[in-house]
């Protein structure tokens, strides 16, 4: 028989999982993970046209939809104009549109994302957003993110690692999802993302700053990979304090959910690199 909605018991084995990291507050969650997204429509300051209209002369948007927390993000790495910025899993694209705003489209924006079909989607959303004569700086490209360090150690002011994560509203919505969801791949996911965590330090300029985020409410790929990062000594960093203006403390960094602040999920921590890794330059 079909439903619309993950069966009683795959639900049941979910929920025991994220009980035990979330004993009394686990209902109400979930409960905010499965309300529809709520979306803020952000302005889009490259747009040239009046109030009442969505696109301009130039078939540049006016309007751009994203999550509230999502949109917080970026503002933590706090870019300047002139920096060298790696958005390392930037697909497609929200984050990064703020980046470049931040940075007033100048200096160099480094796309990234491994998937073929999410980067076409990213490149769509770049030239949807910002005119032609603002676009001189921004790169995309396809590297695995968990390469990068070695390929371009010390080599950026400012990195945003907001890594592919379990995204458990995804899976609540989904049937295939829950099927197929189990802790060990949430286990596999922090493996992941240490990986890619390592990989952004590497790539970083001594003194640069990190913002790690995910958008899964699981501790294993939140706070346990910044933990883990931190006992590292041949990534060599420490935790920046932020002052979020949404959101709950956690032991390394900031969780916003749904239930709680009408906004998220969303994860981040804010880092900087504290010492020399390698040689080559970007
Ligand atoms: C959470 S999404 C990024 C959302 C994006 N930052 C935004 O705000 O629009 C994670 C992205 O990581 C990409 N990804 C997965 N594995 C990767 C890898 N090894 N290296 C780089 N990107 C990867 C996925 O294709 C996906 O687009």
């Amino acid at each position: 028989m079909s439903t619309d909605h993950p069966s009683a018991s795959d639900l049941e084995r979910f929920s025991d999982f994220y009980r035990q990291f979330y004993p009394s507050t686990w209902d109400s969650i979930m409960s905010g993970l499965l309300d529809p997204p709520r979306s803020i429509q952000r302005p889009n300051r490259w747009f040239s046209g009046d109030d009442s209209q969505e696109v301009d002369s130039r078939g540049i948007h006016h309007w751009f939809l994203m999550d509230r927390a999502s949109a917080t993000i970026p503002t933590f790495l706090e870019p300047r104009p002139g920096e060298t910025v790696l958005d390392m899993c930037a697909a497609p694209g929200g984050k990064s549109l703020i980046l470049w705003e931040l940075m007033g489209g100048a200096g160099q924006l480094v796309l990234n994302d491994t998937s073929p079909a999410r980067r076409h989607r990213l490149r769509s959303v770049i030239d949807s957003y910002v005119p032609s004569e603002h676009r001189h700086g921004i790169r995309i490209t396809g590297l695995d993110a968990a390469r990068i360090g070695q390929i371009h150690p010390d080599s950026f002011d400012r990195i945003l690692l907001d890594a592919p994560c379990s995204s458990e509203s995804h899976v609540l919505g989904s049937i295939k999802a829950m099927q197929q969801w189990s802790p060990a791949r949430s286990r596999q996911l922090a493996r992941r993302q240490f990986a890619m965590i390592c990989s952004a330090i590497q790539a970083l300029r001594p003194g640069g700053r990190l913002v790690y985020s995910t958008c899964s409410v699981c501790p294993w790929e939140n706070d346990g990979v910044v933990q883990r990062l931190l006992r590292r000594e041949k990534h060599p960093c420490r935790l920046l304090d932020a002052e979020s203006p949404q959101g709950d403390k956690t032991e390394t960094g900031w969780i916003i959910l749904p239930d709680r602040h009408q906004a998220g999920p969303m994860f981040f921590a804010v880092l900087e690199k504290t010492g020399v890794s390698g040689q080559a330059g970007y």
